[in-house]
């Protein structure tokens, strides 16, 4: 299977200060990621090395094959503060990408229709940010990174603003996604539940360093918060957090 994203021997300082320390991991095409530990592990900065937002100042990261020193056009972006602008509208924010590369207004329009559709916002269209609550924003954010037909997406605590129900669904419709369209992501998270749910493989971070890889054999299945599987595997992750002094 070919690889979606292969980082060797990554490392990264602000300053004097070590944030990334020497980390390796591969996800295949179609697969997912989930990291989760501590804040200020380093978590942020390793989503912004990935993006091509930062330079490490040691080691590769190969998406699709090409070194990154630069952002990446297919590559999706979705962070915790989602990003709009909150003087434009609904559909404004949606399509901006497609806008800033001269796609014709036609095909904007079918587009952007489209992507609100399938996230179920269509009917905030002429609405603006602040008229919207956390989930509904949250789904104009992740329309907005779908438009762009990524074939990557990375998310830095997406769901961390939202209440639990809500956090719930969005973590559905992620699943049903990556489902559909074969779409390879990582998510960064503080959530243990989450972890397991979204993660077919679950990394544990801790001061800038990949300590452990787990793989979760349950991953997509959308009922699996109902089952034993689930509980075992988080109560799994929870013992390995506390032995490491994460928790
Ligand atoms: N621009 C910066 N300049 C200097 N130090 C920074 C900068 N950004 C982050 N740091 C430091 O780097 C470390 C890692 O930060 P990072 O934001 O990657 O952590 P994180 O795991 O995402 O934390 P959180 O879970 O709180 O979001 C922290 O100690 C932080 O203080
Ligand atoms: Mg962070």
């Amino acid at each position: 299977m070919s690889k979606m994203i292969k980082v060797s021997d990554l490392n990264f300082s602000y300053q004097n200060k070590k944030v990334v320390k020497n980390i390796n991991f591969s996800i295949n095409e179609g697969k997912s990621l989930a990291i989760i530990g501590p804040s200020g592990c380093g978590k942020s900065t390793l989503i912004y090395l990935l993006a091509g937002l930062l330079k490490p100042n040691q080691g590769t990261i190969k998406i699709n094959g090409d070194i990154i020193n630069n952002i990446r056009k297919k590559t999706g972006v979705i962070l915790q503060n989602y990003g709009l602008f909150p003087w434009k509208t609904v559909f404004a924010n949606v399509a901006l990408g497609l806008k800033v590369r001269n796609y014709d207004k036609k095909k904007v329009d079918k587009i952007v229709v489209k992507a609100l559709e399938k996230m179920g916002i269509d009917n905030l269209q002429n609405k603006y940010p602040a008229e919207l609550s956390g989930g509904q924003n949250q789904r104009v954010a992740i329309a907005r990174s779908l438009v762009l037909n990524p074939d990557l997406l990375l998310m830095d605590e997406p769901f961390s603003a939202l209440d639990a129900l809500t956090r719930e669904e969005m973590q559905n419709l992620i699943l049903k996604i990556h489902k559909e369209n074969k779409l390879s992501y990582l998510i960064v998270t503080h959530n243990i539940d989450e972890a397991v749910f979204l993660g077919q493989e679950i990394a544990v971070m801790k001061d800038g360093e990949f300590i452990h890889m787990i793989d979760n054999p349950y991953f997509g299945d959308l009922k699996l918060r109902e089952k034993e599987e689930f509980f075992e595997l988080c109560k799994e992750l929870r013992v390995m957090m506390s032995e490491d002094d994460l928790l």
